[in-house]
């Protein structure tokens, strides 16, 4: 079996980011460039993703280009959705044609946040990424990154990013990808964690990571061990 911890990303991958502009997308994009994959980044508007895209670029000495969410969605073989939760199912419903074929990977988590911190908000669908299969039913949606934070994904001074990835799917072609291209990033693992249906947990977790970060004034991540 081969392990997708140590498979090689095929040569020439191009992933997009959509919502690229945002803390996330910006610090998943920088990582993936770091590792010498080509980013295109998206965005509402294509300007925005181009000025982010050439801070990026420079500061990673990588291939990193700017576009509008739909002409990045379709220079993607990977294609990471990064927009806020209020915009995700429209976003992906405009681009279920740019989206077909594609590996989607959603890493949105829909939390809601009052006085007492974060909460997992009921999703109809069940989670973000049930939500994005449904939408995308020429797609293969993969779940990952959710639990990753933009603050050590951004930071220049994190080498290497301590950090497991879960990585849920129904396709184990397209897990297997995205969990090499965590793995790609220094630090970081992608690790398989189970089909669609259980990506709802996994994004509701992040409520009890942003408890622990407010209450140890940190940036945590997780580790699954003995894998
Ligand atoms: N921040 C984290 O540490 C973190 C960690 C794990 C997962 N996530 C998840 O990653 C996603 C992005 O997080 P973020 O903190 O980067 O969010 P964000 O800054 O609020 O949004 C990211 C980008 O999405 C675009 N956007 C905003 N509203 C939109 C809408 N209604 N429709 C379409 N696009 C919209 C914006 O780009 P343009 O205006 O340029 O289009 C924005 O820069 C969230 O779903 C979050 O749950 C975040």
């Amino acid at each position: 079996m081969t392990d997708p911890q140590t498979t090689t990303l095929p040569e020439g991958l191009t992933v997009a980011v959509l919502g690229g502009t945002g803390p996330q997308g910006r610090g998943l994009a920088r990582r993936f460039a770091g590792a010498g994959v080509r980013v295109v980044l998206g965005s509402r508007d294509a300007g925005r993703a181009q000025a982010t895209a050439a801070d990026l670029a420079a500061a990673t000495s990588g291939d990193v280009t700017g576009e509008d969410n739909a002409a990045a969605a379709r220079a993607g073989d990977v294609v990471v959705v990064a927009v806020p939760w209020e915009g995700h199912a429209e976003l992906l419903a405009g681009l279920r044609g740019e989206l077909a074929g594609k590996v989607v990977v959603d890493c949105v988590n829909p939390l809601g946040f009052d006085k007492r911190g974060a909460f997992a908000l009921a999703v109809p669908e069940g989670s973000a990424a049930e939500q994005a299969a449904g939408l995308l039913p020429d797609s293969r949606v993969v779940a990952a990154f959710h639990h990753v934070s933009a603050v050590v994904l951004e930071d220049p001074g994190v080498a290497e990013v301590d950090t497991d990835v879960m990585v849920l799917g129904e396709d184990r072609e397209a897990t297997d990808l995205v969990q090499a291209l965590a793995s790609a990033v220094p630090g970081m693992r992608g690790v398989y964690a189970g089909r669609l249906r259980n990506a709802h947990q996994v994004e509701a977790l992040t409520a009890n990571l942003i408890s622990v970060n407010r209450r140890y004034k940190a940036h945590a991540g997780l580790r699954v061990t003995d894998v």
